[in-house]
């Protein structure tokens, strides 16, 4: 079996920092959302692995991708010129899939478990597809599926205004070969896209069987700000350990599970877990707060940082209490002197600053 991970789009939920970056390399807890996305490919024993990218992004995906896992996994990068859909992304695909079955993955989101369960449903019954659901609050944002008592799929739709059910697609799908067939029979949606969901639906109505799983473990979409804060809040919960490999100063409080990078200096400060902070940072005068992720060589003078994540080389001197945030790659937020507490900021379009 092959896998079909989708690493391109432009990522508008997400700007102004993807502007400047892919949305699937946003890294959470300190690593890139792909990266995860890769290891639940691997753990389901799948190598031959397709990536879909961007004309923008592409080359960063591919660094990103070829550095951590060149030796364990066989990537094929495909160029999807314009994000026109993730049917449009497997139709792109095609001379990759051949006439074989694949799971398909979306490179933004991260879920716990369920994979091996859906590469299992495909390969035990033989239904033309696959589909892993999760019950959530609010369907609207995503497909919504409707099951008969069995289980079985009988409706799909796409961003339903009135949800006909609270089950909603997660990213994770595995496809026999017959959905070439279907995704040739669509239509693009009212947002211009060649939609999964219909190709799925179209599956069915051409007398296909869809089979679903329901995910027990947690899914984060990370499509925008919030979902990144929280999606980096349950994975430093979930899985960091206490490792430090900097160096602390003999007035220094660590306490709690907090990964400390190598060549990282911490100087008069106090970080409480589950925190992450990567190589070749100083910190200085600060406190560091739980659910927080400081990038690599991150400056911080006099901060005080709670349930955020920073991205790397940015330079945060004396800016008070910041809590909710992300902050892009480089950015240098600093108060200037004296008393009028002026705040001086030189960020990209489209930010949001609450002061
Ligand atoms: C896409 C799918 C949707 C699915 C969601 C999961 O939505 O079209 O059915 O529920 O991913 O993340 P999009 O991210 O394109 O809005």
């Amino acid at each position: 079996m092959k896998a079909l991970i989708l690493a391109g789009g432009k990522g508008t939920r997400l700007r102004p920092l993807t502007y400047t970056m892919a949305k699937q390399l946003i890294p959470v807890a300190n690593r890139p959302i792909l990266h995860y996305v890769v290891r639940e490919i691997l753990d389901a024993g799948i190598t031959d692995i397709g990536v879909i990218i961007s004309p923008e992004t592409g080359e960063s995906v591919k660094a990103a991708l070829n550095t951590v896992f060149g030796g364990r996994a066989d990537f094929t990068f495909i160029l999807q010129e314009e994000p026109a859909g993730l049917a449009h992304a497997v139709k792109t695909a095609r001379p990759f899939l051949k006439d074989e079955p694949f799971l398909m993955f979306l490179g933004d989101n991260l879920i716990q478990g369920g994979v091996r369960q859906v590469v299992a449903a495909l390969a035990g019954g033989s239904p033309a597809a696959a589909i892993l659901l999760k019950e959530v609050a609010d369907p609207r944002p995503f497909g919504v599926a409707v099951l008969d008592e069995q289980g079985q799929v009988l409706r799909l739709v796409e961003k339903p205004k009135e949800p006909p059910s609270s089950l909603a697609l997660v990213g994770v799908y595995a496809f026999s070969p017959a959905v070439h067939g279907a995704i040739d029979r669509i239509k693009p949606s009212w947002r211009g896209e060649l939609e999964i969901t219909d190709a799925i639906q179209e599956l069915l109505h051409l007398g296909h069987r869809v089979d679903a799983r329901i995910l027990e473990g947690w899914w984060l979409d990370t499509g925008k700000k919030d979902d990144i804060i929280e999606a980096n809040r349950i994975v430093l919960d979930e899985y960091t350990e206490r490792r430090v490999e900097g160096e602390i100063d003999a007035e220094t409080a660590i306490s709690g599970r907090v990964t400390v990078g190598r060549g990282s200096r911490i100087i008069r400060s106090t970080v409480r877990g589950p925190a992450a902070i990567g190589s070749g940072c100083l910190i200085e005068d600060s406190f560091v707060g739980p659910f927080t992720a400081i990038g690599g060589g991150v400056v911080m003078r006099a901060v005080s940082i709670e349930h955020s994540v920073v991205l790397e080389g940015c330079f945060l001197d004396g800016v008070g209490h910041v809590e909710d945030s992300l902050i892009g790659a480089k950015a240098r937020v600093k108060r200037s002197g004296g008393t009028r507490r002026t705040l001086r900021f030189f960020i990209g379009d489209d930010c949001e600053i609450t002061i």
